[in-house]
């Protein structure tokens, strides 16, 4: 266990750091069957995207807080996972309001409602002065902007009305806007992950690679472009004297994946 003061890691987003909130509301977008979990302590299915733990689960581990980061929705929640941290990111969830209506799941705006909620019960629970000193020492980590490049823009209209320069610098201005308001609520470091190398998910290659299932290459062109300016953003809002303290960091998981599906046997796979 975490000694009391040790900061918490608050987790956003999207699928990619999900660790099971989808199994708490209503929605077709569930991974609570096998093979999900199947690598996970226990082997069962957690509401995780993976048959293992998540990036979200190994960020808590490293940082020596918890090996696995609970769902905010979990009904089962304890009052000293609110301490240590809690995962309030959804699948499919994303910053196009297009995106979470799509599944009925919360979107970025509603994760920021329930974060408010978390720091209500956290101001009971430990006091005005311990719950501002673990706000401002947590590590926020947000992995959204996936499903609108991958999906969004071209199956909900947005392709005609929006070019791909416009709808990126459209994402981007969503993504500082949530930035800026979880400053605002006491937040001072912030990481956020580039998006995975969308057009070359099975899905994508699926609905949008034809016959052969190629990569999707003009969702590859939409990631690359949102995910280079995200990383101006988070380094702009950083140089911005109008966020005191803020620290964010850009981590990009598109090149090591990129690089991974490129060649495989350099990792051990075979194709
Ligand atoms: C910024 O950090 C310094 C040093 O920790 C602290 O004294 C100051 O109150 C912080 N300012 C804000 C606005 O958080």
């Amino acid at each position: 266990m975490a000694p009391e003061n040790s900061p918490a890691v608050l987790i956003f987003g999207d699928s990619i750091l999900d660790t099971g909130n989808n199994n708490y509301i209503e929605t077709l977008v569930k991974s609570n069957f096998h093979p999900y979990g199947e690598d996970f302590p226990g082997g069962l299915p957690t509401g995780r995207f993976s048959n293992g733990r998540l990036i979200s689960d190994f960020i808590g581990e490293n940082l020596g807080i918890k090996a696995s980061l609970p769902p905010y929705l979990d009904p089962s929640l304890q009052a000293k996972d609110l301490v240590t941290g809690v995962c309030f990111a959804s699948a499919c969830s994303g910053y196009d309001p297009e995106t979470p209506m799509l599944t009925a799941v919360p979107s970025i705006p509603n994760q920021l409602d329930l974060f408010r909620q978390y720091m209500a019960k956290l101001r009971t629970l430990v006091g005005e002065q311990k719950s501002k000193a673990i706000i401002e020492s947590s590590l926020y980590v947000i992995s959204a902007g996936n499903n609108d490049v991958g999906a969004t823009y071209f199956l909900a209209g947005r392709k005609s009305s929006s070019d791909m320069d416009s709808y990126a610098n459209f994402l981007v201005g969503q993504a500082s806007t949530f930035i800026r308001q979880l400053h605002g609520l006491g937040a001072r470091k912030i990481a956020h992950l580039s998006t995975i190398v969308t057009g070359c998910v099975p899905a994508s290659r699926t609905v949008f690679g034809g016959i052969g299932r190629p990569c999707f290459e003009e969702s590859n062109d939409l990631a690359i472009l949102f995910n280079e300016k995200l990383g101006y953003e988070l380094e702009r809002l950083r140089d911005d004297a109008r966020f005191p303290n803020l620290s964010t960091t850009f981590l990009d998981v598109y090149t090591p994946l990129f690089d991974i599906i490129q060649r495989p046997e350099n990792y051990g796979e075979s194709v």
